[in-house]
């Protein structure tokens, strides 16, 4: 086996993303994703619509990943699925996709949990030096905010998560408050680059443990808006990089902050920042003056395979098919999944 070429078909449709990726081995060879414009324009994710957006794409998002791999699906020796967390009937979409392309094949299926995929991605080849174990994984995207420790890739252990609003949603509804579009965090980290970071202050949550919050920082940012837009109605024209600047400022110090109280808490100082929000450039800094200054080794998986992708659960799959761990046909979409 160890020697055996293995081409893996991921399949990632837990959310707003349509995405297919051939892996052969732990190597991406294609990786195509279709994010749904559609819902821009209300803000969010709209459920229904996501779902029926994913039947419309994901016959040609699978063949256009096949076509760009150079392979045939004959070669295909397995093919892996989200099949949660996330919205169920996006899930049930490349849930049951997957298991037609399984028995038309005639290749295993391999059921993937979205949120430990996040964490594996780091064993992309494409990314480089890969992490030894034990170390902490620290997930973030726009669903979850989790500290984990891993102590091997199938071995993970959840000590600390989000009480309340993820912190992708955060950066998400500060973006509505002053009028960006959805997904915000892209377009506040962009902003925040001509902007001062201490321009405004705001409260941090004082939460216990190694859990997190973010609700009370999005009302608090929303009522610093209401209030000096009703003093000054062009408020967020004016700051707009300021503004942008100073939450992105707070979001990441929240996540340092805990990040270093975990380290504190289990002595292991290797560290694996991953899921949507891990593409934030601020992060990214910070993180990497701090494995100077700590003595932390830091990884982050390449910006594209931070965000939603299909290439972390071809690397699960991958993962899974080297240990036999192979999923029954009559599996199940499940919206909850613990990690
Ligand atoms: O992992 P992901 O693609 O989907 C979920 O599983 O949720 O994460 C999406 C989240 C969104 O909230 C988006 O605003 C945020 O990741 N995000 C960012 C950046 N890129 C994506 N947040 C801050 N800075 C970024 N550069
Ligand atoms: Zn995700």
């Amino acid at each position: 086996m160890e020697n055996q070429n293995i081409y893996t078909l991921g399949i990632e449709s837990s959310c707003d993303d349509t995405s297919a990726s051939i892996l052969l081995n732990d190597k991406v060879l294609s990786n195509v994703t279709s994010s749904q414009d559609i819902h821009k324009i209300y803000g969010g994710v709209v459920p229904e619509l996501a779902s029926r957006e994913h039947q419309k794409l994901i016959t040609s998002v699978v063949n256009e990943a096949i076509i760009r791999a150079g392979i045939n699906k004959g070669e295909l020796n397995t093919v892996a699925f989200t099949r949660g967390p996330g919205l169920l009937g996006s899930l049930l979409v490349g849930t049951s996709f997957a298991k037609s392309l399984s028995i038309g094949l005639n290749i295993p299926l391999i059921e993937v949990n979205h949120m430990q995929a996040h964490i594996l991605s780091i064993f992309i080849k494409n990314n480089g030096k890969a992490p030894c174990f034990p170390f902490l994984a620290l997930t973030v995207s726009g669903g979850h905010t989790q500290l984990v420790i891993v102590k091997d890739y199938f071995k993970m252990e959840e000590i600390g998560s989000t009480l309340d609003d993820a912190v992708g949603e955060a950066f998400d509804k500060s973006g509505k408050t002053i009028g960006l579009e959805y997904p915000s965090g892209p377009i506040i980290d962009r902003l925040s680059k001509d902007g001062d970071p201490n321009a405004f202050t705001f409260t941090k949550p004082k939460v216990e443990g190694l859990n997190f919050s973010f609700s009370g920082l999005k009302t608090g940012f929303m009522n610093f808006i209401k209030k000096e837009s009703s003093k000054n109605k062009n408020f967020i024209k004016d700051n707009l990089n300021n503004i942008c600047a100073s939450i992105q400022n707070t979001i990441v110090e929240i996540l340092i902050d805990k990040l270093n109280d975990a380290v504190k808490t289990t002595g292991i100082k290797e560290i694996v920042i991953c899921g949507g929000v891990s593409a934030n450039s601020e992060l990214r800094k910070k993180m990497n003056d701090l494995s100077v200054s700590n003595k932390w080794n830091v990884y982050f998986p390449k910006i594209e395979y931070c965000t939603d992708n299909a290439a972390m659960i071809g690397i699960v799959g991958y993962l899974k098919y080297k240990n036999r761990e192979i999923s029954d046909l009559s599996c199940s979409s499940t919206s909850r999944y613990k990690i």
